[in-house]
């Protein structure tokens, strides 16, 4: 029988470090939903609709090395809007989480629309400068020019699209747990977040 996390949040909170966390050690499998989305904007601002990228996505498109820039971050947001991307990418998702002894899955409507009947939800969040400081820093190591403020700018307008929209808006589970990471080292993150995953696993 399948167990599966459901690890929502806003725009770099912690959600990716902590679900690779928890699929380590539990040794389940990790579906970071984001990056179908960051695709499916890679191929639309190729010049593909977006309802026709999400329908034709494939392991390819997963791999592209652009898929954590700032204008396919932005991009993701405004088709995540789209219904219809939506709905292609939803059957994937609900088959990944039933799939083996386990997974994780980690976005924005894993708890309230893709995974509803997940063991666990976890809501992991933090203050908006200090997630814009953690993807400014990403950014810098990874090579990006870029300003401070222009990324907070971004984290700003992507969460009030991510929780603006009327399709699968960004919101707590009304089960979920929540982890603010924002005076958490990762390490104190992670260890809680196992805690929590444990206690219903036991
Ligand atoms: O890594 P980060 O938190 O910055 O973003 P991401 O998880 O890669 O997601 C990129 C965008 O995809 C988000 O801003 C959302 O608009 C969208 N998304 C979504 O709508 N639903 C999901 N389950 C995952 C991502």
């Amino acid at each position: 029988m399948g167990f599966t996390i459901a690890v929502d949040g806003p725009a770099a909170a912690g959600k990716g470090t902590i679900s690779r966390a928890l699929a380590g050690h539990f040794g389940f499998g990790h579906l970071d939903t984001g990056l179908l989305y960051r695709a499916t904007a890679a191929r639309a601002l190729d010049g593909m609709a977006p309802e026709d990228a999400a329908a034709a996505l494939g392991p390819a498109d997963l791999e592209r090395s652009d898929l954590r820039t700032a204008p396919v971050a932005a991009k993701a947001s405004e088709v995540a809007a789209i219904p219809a991307v939506r709905a292609s990418l939803l059957a994937f998702q609900r088959d990944f989480a039933r799939r083996g002894a386990g997974a994780v899955l980690d976005g924005r409507d894993i708890g309230t629309v893709i995974c509803p009947e997940a063991e666990v939800k976890l809501f992991v969040t933090a203050s908006p400068e200090i997630r814009a400081r953690r993807r400014f820093d990403e950014l810098i190591a990874a090579g990006a020019e870029t300003e401070f403020e222009a990324v907070l700018a971004d984290v700003h307008a992507r969460d009030a699209r991510d929780m603006g929209r009327a399709d699968a808006p960004l919101r707590p589970a009304p089960d979920a747990v929540e982890i603010d990471t924002s005076d958490l080292s990762v390490e104190e993150a992670i260890v809680r977040a196992v805690q929590i995953v444990a206690a219903v696993r036991s």
